[in-house]
């Protein structure tokens, strides 16, 4: 079936949530960009009602996520405005049309290079958008005591490599990062040291950084939303990270690895490095080439733990 697109008042922006694969969809010119990935990236929740002409979606594979994500998309398209979202079939893609039908929408589908796309004309009236929306907003999350968000890297509990790190950090000092700080659960302990006496939380998600501004209170501590990998840091006594490994739903182990070169950037001589990492990644060449000396101090269920010095 294909979709007719009506006509929307033609002064309305169109709009992109994250990478979209090219091959798959023309993203309209002059497109707006929502993603909560793209440091500076408008906020696609922040948008009012009946908003765009045009939204293509790259929909994220965590299911609570991507219903948040469509409802809002739904909710800021003008009736007869259009919709286009796509995923790969085992990262949401097989979900995708039931879940617009839910909405009420009418949808033409089809499906190359393992994505599914999902095509459709926002009707007058939809339904269940505002749950979806209340089951994917900022919540606290009350067993692990913090602000968080569906979406955000283990968003509902500590990750069990974050928990390893924890137990081996010594009592830091003076000025410092965490790279890639998530709901700031690292940043929590580390402010614990009182002889710390600057911490910058560098994050890429800026649903993470708003959720760690309300869980890291401390005077010391600053949010950059930022790529780790291009931020102006300099002079750094300690960095603390648990890096990504997944850019956008991907593995992507050069991510890691450009982490711990930017950390050496970073730092000051002798300045150290706390990393944990899957016991998997290969980031021991990397980290003996940025660092004079590099020792192990863990190496526990499927995770490793590096201090690295400058
Ligand atoms: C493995 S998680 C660790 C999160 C948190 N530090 C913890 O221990 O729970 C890695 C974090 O890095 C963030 N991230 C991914 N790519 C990034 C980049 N290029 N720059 C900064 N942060 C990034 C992710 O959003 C995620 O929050």
């Amino acid at each position: 079936m294909a979709v007719t697109k009506l006509d929307p008042s033609p002064s309305l922006r169109s709009a992109v949530y994250g990478a979209p694969l090219s091959s798959l969809v023309d993203v309209p010119a002059g497109a707006v960009q929502l993603s909560p990935l793209r440091p500076g990236a408008e906020a696609l929740e922040a948008q009012p009602d009946a908003a765009f002409a045009e939204l293509v979606i790259a929909a994220p594979p965590g299911s609570i996520e991507r219903r948040f994500v469509l409802a809002h998309a739904l909710r800021t398209l003008a009736p007869g405005g259009a919709l286009t979202v796509l995923a790969a079939k085992d990262k949401g893609g097989q979900r995708l049309r039931g879940e617009l039908e839910a909405f009420g929408c009418d949808v033409a589908e089809h499906y190359k290079s393992r994505q599914r796309v999902c095509s459709l004309v926002r009707p007058e009236t939809l339904h269940g958008l505002q749950d979806a929306i209340a089951a994917g907003a900022p919540v606290t999350v009350e067993e692990i005591g913090l602000r968080s968000q569906p979406g955000i890297f283990s968003w509902n509990r500590v990750d069990p490599g974050t928990s390893l790190l924890l137990r081996h950090l010594p009592k830091l000092a003076g000025r410092g990062a965490d790279l890639g700080a998530g709901l700031g659960v690292l940043s929590q302990a580390v402010l614990a040291s009182p002889a710390v006496e600057e911490l910058t939380l560098v994050e890429i998600d800026r649903r993470a950084v708003e959720a760690s501004k309300v869980n890291v209170t401390d005077p010391r501590a600053r949010f950059v939303w930022a790529d780790a990998r291009e931020t102006a840091l300099s002079d750094l006594h300690f960095i603390v990270s648990n890096p990504p490994f997944h850019s956008e739903g991907i593995e992507d182990r050069g991510l890691g690895q450009a982490f711990i070169t930017a950390a050496g950037r970073m730092l000051r001589r002798s300045g150290t490095l706390y990393l944990v990492a899957n016991r998997h990644m290969p980031y021991e060449e990397v980290l003996r080439t940025a660092f004079r000396s590099v020792k192990p101090l863990a190496d526990e269920a499927g995770y490793k733990i590096f201090e690295a010095r400058k």
